[in-house]
């Protein structure tokens, strides 16, 4: 029986990027009728400082837009990451069957440390990319609906429980499939076709956030950097115009259509006519979740109970999975 995993971390508030490539097609897989488990990932936000406040804060805003955008807690299994300790003791175990040049492989730990000096990095972002395995693992999920980014680590959780299944010899831990999948499952800035799209990126003009404001959204979207020409006739003509095509990808995304039927519908159009459009449509479909996430975000402890009922919920599923994985290994549990 299928069952998807997948996470946010909670390390600052989400945005279109997440929305677009994660959250979104989160509730599409949850309205299929997979069983579906996800996770506002503390324990990975706290691999670069977090102050402890806001941790807390942007943990409820998070799971306030999961809600917001349509994850049923009732029928989605809804928490966050440190409430359920199977995760952080598997990914011990998974530290100590991953391999050190598989890690140094890591694209993301490389980005995360550019220009900046590596060794005063935690080790916990290094060893990140297991903990994230252990998070799919700790329940057998086999399908994982995440961005472009998180490619390589699901490569990497692959790699784990191949290895893990060899070393002590059984069918332990399934392979997981990515679901890569989408019109915008890599959103870029809105200031360089050329970058991801991040909560990390220093200027906020870079990006959308679930809880800008409607005249922001606006005010965003207009003054996104394009290029000169009008939009092409073809969606080959999107090549090599980055900017363009993640505008186009965008409107795709948000209206639920092809990008070739973006193009078909735009083609010719100049970017004062398109943008005007994009941010309308940006407006329409964000504006129910913004107010929505605030009014749940005014009962704080509503939500903390939510994701105390989904820790208990996603508890009952992993704590099995994780002792036999300790009765695998050769660890002692008499109580
Ligand atoms: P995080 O918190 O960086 O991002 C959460 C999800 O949003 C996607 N995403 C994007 N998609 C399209 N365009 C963008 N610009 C963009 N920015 C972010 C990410 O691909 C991701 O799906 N390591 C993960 C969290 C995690 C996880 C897991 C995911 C921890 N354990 C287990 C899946 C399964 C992360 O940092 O995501």
């Amino acid at each position: 029986k299928p069952r998807i995993f997948s996470g946010i971390q909670p390390s600052g508030g989400l945005t279109l990027g997440n929305y677009l490539g994660a959250l979104k097609r989160f509730v599409e897989k949850q309205d299929e009728g997979i069983e579906t488990i996800y996770c506002l990932v503390d324990l990975h936000a706290i691999t670069v400082w977090q102050d402890p406040e806001k941790l807390r804060q942007q943990t409820r805003e998070g799971a306030a837009a999961f809600i917001a955008a349509g994850i049923d807690p009732a029928r989605s299994i809804l928490f966050n990451q440190s409430q359920v300790s199977a995760h952080a003791e598997l990914a011990w175990i998974f530290n100590c069957v991953a391999r050190l040049g598989w890690m140094n492989r890591m694209t993301q730990f490389k980005d995360k440390t550019a220009g900046k000096n590596a060794e005063a990095a935690s080790l916990g972002l290094y060893a990140y990319p297991s903990l994230m395995a252990a998070d799919i693992m700790a329940y057998h999920a086999t399908m994982v609906p995440v961005g472009e980014d998180q490619k390589q680590h699901l490569e990497l959780t692959r790699d784990i429980a191949i290895k893990f299944n060899n070393d002590y010899g059984g069918d332990y831990f399934p392979v997981v499939e990515p679901l890569i999948e989408g019109a915008a499952t890599r959103v870029m800035s809105l200031r360089d076709g050329t970058k991801k799209m991040s909560k990390s990126d220093p200027s906020d003009q870079s990006r959308i956030n679930l809880t800008d404001s409607a005249d922001i959204i606006a005010a965003k979207i207009r003054k996104a950097k394009t290029d000169p020409e009008p939009l092409p006739e073809t969606v080959e003509g999107l090549k090599d115009r980055p900017e363009a095509r993640n505008l186009v990808n965008i409107y795709a995304a948000l209206s639920g259509h092809t990008v070739d039927q973006v193009i078909r519908d735009y083609a010719g159009a100049q970017f004062g006519t398109f943008k005007p459009a994009l941010a309308d449509l940006a407006v329409a479909k964000l504006s129910p979740i913004t107010t929505e996430m605030n009014r749940l975000m005014a009962d704080p402890a509503e939500i903390d109970r939510i994701l105390g009922r989904g820790a208990d919920r996603a508890e009952a599923i992993a704590r099995p999975i994780v002792d036999r994985t300790k009765d695998v290994v050769g660890m002692i549990r008499s109580r």
